[in-house]
Parts: structure tokens; C-alpha cells; sequence
């Protein structure tokens, strides 16, 4: 019974390792912006909104009232955020990864 608790084990660790591994190598260099939001922003921000502060939402229109219009000032915000809100370093998220995703908010949330 342990050993096959043990293997059981190990098959799922491996298969965790190996999914995401998968998928990168399946889309070769092109980032997958909507998994890298979905894995590191979505939490706070679900559909575009903001559960921590409403006001600082990802539509054009809270974008836009707090100074926010393009890629670089999402990836700024990224790299600096206000209170609240995790900070991605460039280790955390790389800046062809930060500006899919700012790419992607901007496409998405209108
Ligand atoms: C732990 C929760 C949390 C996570 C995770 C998070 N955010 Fe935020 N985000 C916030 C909060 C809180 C604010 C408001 C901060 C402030 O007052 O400036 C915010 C603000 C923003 C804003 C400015 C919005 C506006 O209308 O002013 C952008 C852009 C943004 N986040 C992008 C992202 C991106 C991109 C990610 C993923 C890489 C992310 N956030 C992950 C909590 C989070």
C-alpha cells in the first residue's frame, strides 16, 4: 500500500512538472498572455476587475482615470505597484511575458 502511495505520488509530481513544460515547448517562443495572466494576475484582478480596490480595475476606463494608457505604463505598474497588489520583477515575470499580458489587458478589458 505505501509503495503504491509513494509511486502514485511520484507520477503526479511529475506530471505537474511536465504539463507546463508541454505546453511551452508546443507554442515555441509565442507567450500564451491570457495562461500568464490567468497564473499570476487573475486572483485579484478576475475579469478585469479589482477585488482588493474596485476603483483600479483593468478597463480602459479605470486604466485611463488613473493614468494608465499603454504597455508600458501596465508594465510599470508590474514592476512598481500600488498598495496591494504583488510586485512582479522581471525575474518573476520577464518583460517579453510583461508586455504580452499588458498587450493582452488592453485587448481584453474594454
Ligand atoms: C495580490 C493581488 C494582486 C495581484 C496578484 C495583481 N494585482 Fe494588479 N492591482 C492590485 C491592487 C490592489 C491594485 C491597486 C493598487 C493601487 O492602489 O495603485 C492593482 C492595480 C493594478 C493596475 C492599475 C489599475 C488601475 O486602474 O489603476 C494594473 C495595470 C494591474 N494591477 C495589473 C496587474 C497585472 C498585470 C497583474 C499580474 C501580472 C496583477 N495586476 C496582479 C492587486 C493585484
Amino acid at each position: 500500500m505505501k509503495k503504491v502511495l509513494i509511486a502514485t505520488a511520484a507520477v503526479l509530481s511529475m506530471s505537474v512538472i511536465a504539463v507546463p513544460a508541454f505546453a511551452e515547448a508546443k507554442k515555441g517562443e509565442k507567450i500564451d498572455a491570457k495562461a500568464k495572466f490567468d497564473q499570476h494576475c487573475v486572483a485579484c484582478h478576475p475579469k478585469g476587475g479589482n477585488i482588493i480596490n474596485p476603483k483600479k480595475g483593468l478597463g480602459k476606463k479605470d486604466l485611463a482615470a488613473n493614468g494608465i494608457k499603454t504597455e508600458k505604463d501596465i508594465v510599470a505598474k508590474m514592476r512598481n505597484p500600488g498598495p496591494g497588489m504583488t510586485k512582479f520583477d522581471a525575474k518573476a515575470v520577464p518583460d517579453a511575458e510583461a508586455n504580452a499580458i499588458a498587450k493582452y489587458i488592453l485587448a481584453t478589458y474594454k
